[in-house]
């Protein structure tokens, strides 16, 4: 397992034990207050916004352009913490990984 630290949408500070090869959404998406996820992981809806700790931004990879195009049109885009958490995959070297669950109004 590995270990997260997620800000829900209420504002609670949570840990959670993730499941390494599944993704960032899949992880977090049952705990009370989190990403909805509506389109199931298909970086279709972006239900599954999340902003990334900055100390975290240059360990994960990059946005892919089809991600990109679902975040910036965001109210709370961040150019540099937003992401779609369905298309994070859980490693071993993401222990500690904190990040919060955005809003996903337009
Ligand atoms: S779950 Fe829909 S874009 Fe991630």
């Amino acid at each position: 397992m590995v270990k997260l630290f997620v800000t829900d949408k209420d504002g609670r500070e949570v840990e959670v034990d993730a499941r390494p090869g599944f993704s960032l959404m899949e992880n977090i998406r049952t705990l009370p207050s989190s990403v909805e996820a509506i389109c199931g992981g298909m970086c279709a809806c972006a239900t599954c916004h999340v902003l990334i700790d900055p100390g975290w931004l240059d360990r994960l990879p990059p946005r892919s352009f089809e991600e990109q195009v679902m975040l910036q049109d965001l109210a709370a885009f961040d150019a540099d913490r937003s992401r779609l958490s369905c298309q994070i995959v859980v490693s071993s070297s993401y222990e500690g990984l904190k990040l919060t669950v955005g809003s996903d109004e337009y």
